[in-house]
């Protein structure tokens, strides 16, 4: 028996996997075992030596019984150790280079204006981008004759034969919003709406889709001194530093009276830079809000009045970037956008109190 022992220890000692194990345990206890085949023979014993021989042949098998289950749990914690080695993974390793994309200057610029204009109470409106040219000219003042609607090279909806609804255009400004706003919300408003405007034209400044943002503010007592006012302080925040404005009467059948406002710069070696020297670049239409706008808008005018306010989103973004040609913007040239973009993390630079 000691020599059966001697012979299952060291076996088990050197099994290299559960299955040679397993063989083991069926070749030593399993039913055709060879010490089970002992354990069979006790039956033909006298009880005297069976009486010794069956303890011991049961101690025996427990003892192999337990080292077949200490060498199993041997390998499989070997199994484990090997493979959390293989497995290994560094997960301070810097991931594969991916491409990021950016978000475009318009996008950017847009949201600054919604930013600045935000601290000073303003909301954001929208409107459709297909408008009805009672939208987009009877109610801001511009009836059927007038030149302005010539001079907007505008876009018109195509309409089947026999189709008698009023005219579609693509909106050549954000100003039909204002009509929609007023219809909207009544007296007293702050608003602006940033968006997509269109017209007929294409060179170094102009593209048949644009941006603009419309700015509209109504309550009893509103003067062009808040207009302007709102105005530099937006800018100074806008381009970080204080910026001068400059007033020139002009015309807009929508306002009464009306101005195209300039910004302070300076020209040198071809280069704008806004805020400083004596040169002036001009930058938006504005004026009082004309009393048959507000009316179209369903407010008396007796009773209210505000100022209103258009600018080039496009145009200020390459003012603020230094970017010189407007085209480029809508060409989706990649090599531009990843040079004129920004990090989907850049925080809009807005600067109060300037
Ligand atoms: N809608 C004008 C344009 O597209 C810009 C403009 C001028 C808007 C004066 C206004 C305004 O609200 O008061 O050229």
């Amino acid at each position: 028996m000691d020599d059966l022992k001697a012979k299952y220890l060291d076996l088990i000692a050197g099994a290299g996997d559960e299955s040679a194990l397993e063989e083991l345990r069926v070749q030593a206890v399993g039913k055709k075992g060879e010490i089970s085949l002992q354990m069979r023979e006790l039956g033909k014993m006298s009880p005297e030596e069976r009486q010794v021989m069956g303890p011991k042949l049961n101690a025996l098998k427990d003892e192999i019984n337990s080292a077949l289950a200490a060498k199993k749990a041997a390998l499989a914690d070997a199994a484990l150790d090997e493979r959390l080695r293989a497995e290994w993974l560094d997960v301070t390793l810097p991931v594969r280079p991916q491409r990021q994309g950016t978000i475009h200057p318009v996008s950017q610029v847009w949201e600054e204006c919604t930013a600045i204009f935000a601290d000073m109470g303003f909301s954001v409106a929208e409107g459709p981008q297909v408008e009805t040219d009672w939208y987009n000219f009877d109610a801001l003042n511009i009836p059927g004759h007038h030149p302005a609607r010539a001079e907007m090279d505008t876009f018109y909806m195509h309409r089947a034969e026999g189709d008698n609804r009023p005219p579609h255009v693509l909106r050549t400004h954000t100003s039909p919003v204002q009509i929609r706003s007023m219809e909207q919300g009544g007296a007293p408003t702050r608003i602006i709406c940033p968006g997509r405007v269109y017209r007929a034209d294409y060179d170094q400044t102009h593209t048949p889709m644009f941006h603009q943002v419309e700015g509209l503010a109504i309550d009893r007592d509103i003067s062009m001194a808040n207009l302007k006012w709102v105005l530099e302080e937006f800018f100074s925040a806008y381009f970080g530093t204080k910026v001068k404005t400059r007033f020139r009467a002009s015309h807009f059948p929508f306002t009464e009276p009306s101005a195209e406002v300039d910004i302070q710069c300076s020209w040198e070696n071809g280069t704008v830079k806004v805020g400083e020297g004596d040169g002036w670049l001009e930058v938006l239409g504005s004026g009082m809000i004309h009393p048959k706008v507000l009316q179209a808008g369903g407010i008396d005018p007796n009773e209210w009045q505000g100022f209103a306010f258009g600018m080039g989103i496009d145009r200020i973004a390459m003012l603020k970037y230094g970017i010189p040609d407007l085209r480029a913007f809508f060409d989706s040239d990649l090599r531009w956008l990843r040079h004129y973009g920004f990090s989907a993390l850049q925080v809009p630079t807005i600067r109060g109190g300037v």
